[in-house]
């Protein structure tokens, strides 16, 4: 029996319109677009503003995009979406039902996944799992946040960072060895004391104190989790060159979390990439946490071509962190329409 595997066809993403630049954060908080270029990479990140909208909304606008390369899809041929995201919609129901409705997606069943900045990463594999064992041939899988929705914009810290954004990515069946061939996943829960929300879960249910004390917004021990983001994601991207006997040479493209410039280096230092070679918008969206990747994706597309050997790594809360190794399976000039 051919071997299937599932192969990314078609990539669509959103940031939407409002753009909050390092100046204006001068005026919010007291920081300066020099330092923030200089430890981060970041110049300017998207807040999506207006009245009741949330990560669904931008989902919807990336799987609208993706939907419209690919018009031999049809709202109703997907099977499953997949919604990785830390900032859903609601507590329950999961944001992936609420996009399924929102986008015509009628005969889709959907879930969350919750695993933050490697969110991505869970799902993709996950929704690969799938395709590969031949229970679906179109399964969505969306990485989305609106970052601006647990910010404390008088924390310097954690406000200068995120943004919001996401994208959306196509699964299908593939025989040709092209798609989604291996990852490395990785977690240690004991991470979760350094970056997490204090409250609004069920250890810490909402009420009037934890909103003044502002426990609904991230808290960020900065310098801990990067030595474990430097170190864990290098480590896992090199697992995988490894695990599949690939060399600086053979691969096109890393596709790393966009959390910081400086962390982004130390990976692909590792695997002794330049730069040339890795797929960098940190500078324009900041860290949009499950949205950095599909991003990427969609950013890069027209550059990718049939065949490329491509690493994405991400390391996030958690902790977790992870690496996958794809194969590209088409030629992204054919759809990319930005
Ligand atoms: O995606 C999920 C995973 N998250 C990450 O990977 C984030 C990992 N961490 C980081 O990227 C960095 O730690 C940060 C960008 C968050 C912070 O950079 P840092 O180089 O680790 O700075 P720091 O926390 O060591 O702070 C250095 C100084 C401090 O002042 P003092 O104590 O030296 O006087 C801070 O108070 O910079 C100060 N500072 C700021 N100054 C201007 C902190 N934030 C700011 C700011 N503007 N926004």
């Amino acid at each position: 029996m051919q071997k299937i595997t599932a192969a990314i066809t078609a990539v669509g993403g959103y940031v939407p319109d409002y753009i909050l630049t390092n100046q204006e954060l001068e005026t919010i908080v007291d920081t300066t677009d020099e330092w923030i270029t200089s430890r981060t990479g970041i110049k300017e990140r998207h807040i999506l503003k207006g009245e009741g909208l949330g990560s669904s909304d931008m989902a919807v606008e990336a799987i609208r995009e993706l939907l419209k390369k690919r018009p031999d899809v049809k709202p109703e041929d997907i099977d499953l979406v997949i919604c990785a995201t830390t900032t859903p919609d609601f507590q329950f129901p999961a944001t992936s039902n609420v996009i399924s409705d929102k986008a015509g997606l009628v005969n889709a069943f959907g879930y969350d996944i919750n695993a933050a900045c490697s969110g991505f990463l869970f799902a993709l594999t996950t929704g690969a799992q799938f395709i590969a064992n031949g229970t679906y041939k179109k399964v969505i899988v969306v990485g989305v946040d609106k970052m601006s929705s647990i910010l404390n914009y008088q924390d310097r810290t954690t406000c200068i960072i995120f943004g919001d954004g996401g994208g959306a990515v196509l699964l299908e069946p593939d025989t040709e060895g092209y798609g989604i061939l291996d990852s490395v996943l990785k977690s240690d829960g004991a991470g979760r004391a350094h970056l997490h929300q204090k409250a609004g879960g069920s250890v810490k249910p909402a009420s009037l104190e934890t909103v003044m004390n502002k426990e609904h917004y991230v808290y960020q021990e900065g310098q801990t989790v990067f030595k474990f983001a430097v170190k864990n994601m290098a480590d896992v991207a090199a697992q995988i060159m490894e695990r599949n006997k690939l060399v600086a040479d053979d691969i096109q493209w890393l596709v790393p979390h966009q959390a910081n410039l400086r962390i982004i280096a130390a990976t692909y230092e590792r695997m002794g990439l330049p730069i040339e070679k890795v797929m960098v918008n940190i500078q324009k969206y900041g860290n949009t946490t499950n949205g950095t990747l599909p991003l990427c994706l969609w950013d890069y597309e027209k550059q990718l071509k049939k065949g490329d050997n491509i690493v994405l790594a991400a390391f996030g809360g958690g902790f977790t962190w992870g690496a996958t190794y794809i194969k590209w399976a088409y030629d992204g000039a054919k759809y990319s329409l930005k």
